[in-house]
């Protein structure tokens, strides 16, 4: 442990740091601020001890410089009877705690120790957190998984147009916003834009910007997604939605790497990387001639196919565990375990719906069960598997079942304000089954 003691009076930082040192604790002193600054800045001290009074600069004072430079190490704050307000104040601006002279000095040492040791805990928790939200990121430890993430590995660094396919919740936008993570880009915007939720005639206009008077309604000069994303990531999700006159226009986007706003006159250069991603059979659409070839060449200069769940099933529980974890925080509420019961149920399902819907089961597992323990009945599959993802509907389906699933459609709706691309998110359901079972329920 090293310890810096600020105190103008030489021999107070010379019996002090003798009796440090009986402790095996080193010091460094300074006699006033500007001391102390050039100290702190050069050195990673365990501790400060502060005076309070100190000619020039107050330890206030160099308690507050600190923290504007960033410098967290804990300090105590030392000071005369009398100045007890000015301690308070002290502890308000971010001292750990402070001591009035005379002191005992094996209080001083009680309470360094203890300081050291919390801060060392509460970094072990910051690492913790800062990993963990890394992984956080995408969960998986299956082969496959293994795999996705070794691929990513592997492009992150480089500019390389990258197109995810797989069906509905598998991930697709986890995966690029990982690609983005681990990339040289990752300071730089993660921007993610929804193709298949804008509306066609507006498109344009939102991925390419527009000039002030472009059209009617044009206001004033809007900038476009491409240009947000700078030198960071476009993520364009739902490529497939995209109607054919764009596709020309990305396309040509694409090859130049420059826009034109809507109604402007120069071409801004861009350099975001593009991402796209698709739960649709890209290769049967371009087919079927309603995706453009050439355009398909662009976008998947390299692909990333994430399997559905149901062919990754050692994940199920891991990715369970982690979003009962982050379901409970959102709730509030203490974390929860699987029961043995649940897990087997947990890992005979098929997942239509995906990690989503695996998502959605466990947020209202969540909801259902007493205690802390998940059991197998508060595991409810029925409210999801009523919804299949290829949008057929499944004719054995009850009466009742039916007309919940209208109800929990409209309901879904009503909250996402009409928009589907939300409502079948919030459902756990792919847009094209919304879509279908729409139109199945006349809604
Ligand atoms: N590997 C993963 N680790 C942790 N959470 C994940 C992982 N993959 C997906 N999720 C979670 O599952 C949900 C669905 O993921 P995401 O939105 O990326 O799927 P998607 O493939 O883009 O789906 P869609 O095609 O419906 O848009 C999200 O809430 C996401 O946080
Ligand atoms: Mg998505």
């Amino acid at each position: 442990m090293h310890v810096l003691i600020v105190d103008d009076e030489k021999n107070i930082r010379e019996s002090l740091g003798k009796y440090l040192s009986l402790e095996n604790i080193e010091s460094s002193g300074a006699g006033d601020g500007s001391e102390a600054f050039a100290l702190l800045e050069n050195n990673r001290f365990d501790a400060v001890i502060l005076d309070l009074k100190l000619p020039g600069m107050s330890g206030q004072e160099i308690l507050e410089w600190m923290n504007s430079r960033g410098i967290l190490t804990p300090v105590i704050m030392i000071s005369a009877h009398g100045e007890i307000p000015d301690a308070v104040n002290a502890l308000k601006a971010g001292a750990k705690d402070y001591l009035t002279k005379p002191f005992n000095p094996d209080e001083l040492i009680i309470k360094l120790k203890g300081l050291v040791e919390n801060k060392r805990r509460e970094d072990l928790i910051e690492a913790g957190k800062r990993t963990s939200a890394k992984e956080n990121g995408m969960i998986g430890e299956s082969a496959a998984m293994k795999i996705i993430s070794a691929q990513i590995d592997k492009i992150a660094d480089t500019d390389v147009t990258v197109l995810i396919t797989g069906e509905s919740g598998t991930g697709k936008e986890v995966a690029a916003q990982e690609i983005h993570k681990r990339g040289q880009r990752s300071a730089e915007p993660f921007v993610a834009v929804n193709i298949g939720g804008i509306h066609d005639s507006l498109m344009e206009s939102e991925l390419f910007g527009h000039e002030k008077g472009a059209f009617t309604g044009a206001h004033a000069r809007k900038i476009g997604l491409f240009e947000l994303a700078g030198r960071g990531t476009l993520f364009l999700d739902e490529i497939g939605e995209m109607p054919m006159p764009l596709q020309v226009k990305l396309l040509r986007v694409l090859q130049e790497r420059k826009i034109r706003r809507l109604g402007g006159t120069s071409d801004i250069p861009i350099n975001a990387r593009i991402i796209s991603a698709t739960n649709k059979d890209i290769e049967s659409i371009v087919k079927a001639g309603s995706f453009r070839e050439d355009l398909y060449y662009r976008l998947n200069v390299f692909r990333i196919n994430l399997p559905p769940l149901r062919e990754r099933r050692d994940d199920i529980l891991l990715m369970g565990k982690f979003l009962l974890d982050k379901a409970a925080a959102r709730m509030a509420k203490v974390p929860h375990f699987f029961s043995a019961a649940a897990e087997e149920k947990l890992l005979a399902y098929s997942y239509p719906g995906n990690i989503r819907e695996l998502e959605n089961i466990l947020e209202r597992a969540l909801i259902y069960c007493e205690g802390n323990e998940i059991k197998a009945e508060d595991i409810d599959l029925h409210r999801s598997s009523a919804v299949q993802s290829d949008g057929k509907h499944d004719t054995k389906m009850s009466g009742s079942l039916e007309s919940i699933e209208k109800k929990a459609i409209q309901s879904a709706l009503e909250r996402c304000d009409g928009n589907r691309t939300k409502a079948a998110e919030e459902l756990g359901v792919s847009r094209k089954t919304i879509i279908n079972k729409i139109k199945f329920y006349g809604l």
